[in-house]
């Protein structure tokens, strides 16, 4: 287990992809390499992607080999991979979200519960962080994100309070968000679930990347996709019945695949992840 982040449903996801030995794969979400390393250790080889510089550094630090890393976006997975000469290949995996190394720094403002700048991007070469979306938005539009991105349901009223608190005085940190989250009876991993959300623009980018992803699989390669909430696995769900009423593959997963009662005591974050594995046209039953 790495120390940067545990991975979640390793082998159901390794097993999905039936990695094969000089196979190439695609890591959309490297985090700390814990999917991609198991894949090199049964002989495939992995393009590594991931938009946060910490990840890629800490990889690289194992100094892995068969293991080619890019940092970027995995909207770009199409440029990325042919950049790699990653053009073809028999299987990708998304394990989408945050990875505990962000949860636990600080200074990233990922978590309500320490204190930090409310800064939230993944990729931190993005110009606004979330801070900057508590300061310039309007109440009408806060309320937006809470509810969409959130399902908060006391998104107005959270809303009031940020636009009040700001007047008074500016609102920059962690603990200053949550504790008027808190005060108006909010759910602050809800507001900031949906903050992270919009400063990294998520669901876009999963929108945008599942149909290139399935554009770089070989006949019978496999897309696995692990999500952790409900926004991101219905475009997931979405998405793969539209590729197979497209004749482009088959659902390999009628029902998602979720963690163990062990696997989730033993990490609390597997709680709410579900895997989802799609072959693309030509694919057999798992195996
Ligand atoms: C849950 S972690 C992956 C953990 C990894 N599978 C492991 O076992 O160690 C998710 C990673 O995806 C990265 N990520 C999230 N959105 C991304 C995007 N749009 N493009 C590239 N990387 C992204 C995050 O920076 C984070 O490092």
């Amino acid at each position: 287990m790495s120390d940067f982040h545990k991975s979640v449903l390793l082998k159901e996801t390794i097993a999905g992809l039936r990695v094969e030995k000089n196979e190439k794969y695609i890591d959309a979400t490297l985090g700390g390499g814990g999917h991609s390393f198991e894949i090199l250790r049964l002989g495939g080889k992995v393009l590594g992607i991931d938009v946060d510089k910490d990840a890629i550094a800490y990889v690289k630090s194992k100094k892995p080999e068969s293991l080619t890393l890019a940092r970027g976006n995995f909207r770009d997975i199409d440029k990325i991979a042919l950049l790699n000469n990653f053009g073809k290949v028999a299987g990708i995996i998304f394990d989408l979200g945050v990875s505990s190394h962000q949860i636990d720094s600080v200074t990233r403002g990922f978590s309500f519960q320490n204190e930090g700048p409310l800064d939230m991007r993944m990729d931190r070469e993005l110009g606004v962080r979330a801070l900057d979306l508590i300061k310039i938005l309007t109440k009408g539009e806060l309320s937006e994100i809470f509810t969409k991105f959130g399902e908060e349901t006391r998104a107005w009223a959270i809303s009031n309070a940020i636009v009040r608190a700001r007047s008074i005085k500016p609102i920059e940190t962690t603990t200053d968000l949550a504790k008027i989250v808190l005060a108006i009876g909010g759910k602050s991993k809800k507001v900031f679930q949906a903050l992270r959300i919009a400063v990294n623009d998520e669901l876009n980018s999963i929108l945008e990347a599942l149909p290139k992803a399935l554009g770089l699989l070989k006949e019978n390669g496999r897309l696995c996709v692990i999500s952790f909430h409900s926004l991101e696995d219905r475009i997931v769900k979405k998405k793969f019945l539209e590729f197979e009423e497209k004749g482009m593959g088959r659902i390999i997963t009628k029902k998602p695949i979720i963690p163990t009662e062990d696997e989730i005591e033993g990490n609390k974050r597997a709680r709410s992840a579900k895997l989802r594995i799609f072959s693309a046209k030509g694919g057999s039953a798992l195996g």
